[in-house]
């Protein structure tokens, strides 16, 4: 009911106003990097240092927080929804296939959020300390650093379904990935950059052991990897058992954030098949790979980019002040002939953060003599 009443305004929404607003929603118009500058200026700080003090105890946690981040956004947008255990009817997103087992780094985000809770209680989202832990392992391993854009907001609910459903799988065909991609309303380019996150971390034996021995049920290994390569795989991931034996997804450089991963995909040494599959169906992606492996420097531009871009998948926001400030700059100025259409701009972007506001909170139960200020504020929101 939500969802359809949901699609239903955004439709209305567009129809109306075709040239405000929600242009902000798919560019980050509502998040920037300095959206704590005043209410928690030492937030990235404390966040870098957190992540440092545990990467440096552990390197592959560079990995697994940098996916975490992916894992996130992919599922109900960048809202921390990935964070959250079940409660009642609401199912984590923690079991799914893609994370259980598998999906590693909590502790280190809870860790962040202590320390930011004693600096500044109830100010940095989760979904915020995710982007910027993302950012930080990568810039920690070698990889390229860039601005944050903040100012997400946490989700209470979370979405089994959606977790299985939208974040791609190792044996998901080329076009299945890339559809999963063009979901988020990200390209080609942002999939192919933002693979070469594979240039750090690990992969258990039972994400890639089907193409070790029957790639493609005729009880031969994929074609796609290179032969002597896949013996070696096969040592250490049997046919049977030896699920969660851990293998490097950049054999290369496994630790460093750099190129090497997309010089493995030209050599058929790919760790994954949805790797490996970069290279050998599709002739745009082929020569991207070949590009970043050639150029560093361009793989870096690139994954900076994409980044930004995965970070701002439909992020919560609205309900503060700031954000309604940040639709302001796409509003044009008042000016002695334009009464009109100035003030049916501010009425639609106040409808919109109030249709926001309303589809994504339930409703507060009826104030009464004895309610707070702050229950009979939230009421007559
Ligand atoms: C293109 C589709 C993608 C697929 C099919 C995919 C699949 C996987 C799989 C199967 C693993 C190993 C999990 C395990 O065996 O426990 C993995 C690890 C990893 N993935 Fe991806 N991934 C994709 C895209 C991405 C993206 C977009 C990012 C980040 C922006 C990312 C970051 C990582 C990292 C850093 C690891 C290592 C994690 C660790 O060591 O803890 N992946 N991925
Ligand atoms: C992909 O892997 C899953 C889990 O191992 C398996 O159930 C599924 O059949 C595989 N899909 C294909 C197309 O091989
Ligand atoms: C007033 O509202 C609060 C919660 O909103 C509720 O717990 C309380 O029972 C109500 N009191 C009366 C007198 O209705």
């Amino acid at each position: 009911m939500a969802q359809s009443l949901s699609s239903f305004i955004v439709v209305t929404i567009l129809v109306f106003a075709p040239t405000l607003c929600f242009a902000g929603k798919s560019n980050g118009g509502y998040l920037y990097p300095q959206f704590y500058g005043r209410s928690c200026p030492k937030a990235q700080e404390i966040v870098k240092s957190v992540v440092a003090k545990a990467v440096a105890k552990d390197t592959r946690m560079a990995a697994s927080l940098l996916r975490l981040h992916f894992h996130d956004c992919f599922v109900k947008g960048c809202d921390a929804s990935i964070l959250l255990v079940s409660t009642g009817s609401m199912l984590s997103e923690k079991r799914s296939n893609p994370n259980r087992d598998s999906v590693r780094g909590f502790e280190v985000i809870d860790e962040i959020k202590f320390a930011l809770e004693k600096e500044c209680p109830h100010t940095v989202s989760c979904a915020d300390i995710l982007a910027l832990a993302a950012r930080d392992s990568t810039s920690l391993t070698g990889g390229p650093s860039w601005e944050v854009p903040l100012g997400r907001r946490d989700s209470k609910g979370a979405s089994l379904s959606g977790s299985n459903n939208n974040i791609p799988a190792p044996n998901n065909t080329f076009q299945t990935i890339l559809a999963k991609f063009k979901l988020q309303g990200l390209d080609i380019v942002d999939l192919v950059a933002l693979s070469g996150s594979h240039t750090i971390g690990n992969a258990r034996c039972t994400s890639f052991r089907q193409r070790l021995y029957n790639q493609a049920g005729n009880g031969l290994a994929d074609f796609a990897l290179d032969q002597s390569y896949a013996a070696q795989l096969r040592t250490r991931c049997p046919k049977s058992g030896g699920d969660q034996n851990l293998f490097f997804l950049d054999f290369v450089t496994p630790t460093k954030f750099d190129n090497n991963y997309f010089k493995n995909l030209l050599a058929s040494k790919g760790l994954l098949s949805s790797d490996q599959v970069l290279v050998t169906k599709n002739q745009q992606s082929m020569e991207l790979v070949k590009k970043y492996a050639e150029n560093y420097e361009l793989f870096f531009e690139q994954f900076a980019k994409s980044m930004i871009k995965m970070g701002n998948i439909s992020p919560l926001t609205a309900l503060n002040p700031t954000a309604i400030n940040s639709y302001l700059p796409g509003i044009e100025a008042l000016s002695g002939t334009n009464f009109k259409k100035w003030k049916e701009q501010i009425r639609i972007v106040l409808e919109i953060m109030d249709l926001d506001y309303a589809l994504r909170e339930s409703a507060p139960t009826k104030p009464n003599d004895t309610s707070s200020t702050e229950h009979m504020a939230l009421y007559e929101k």
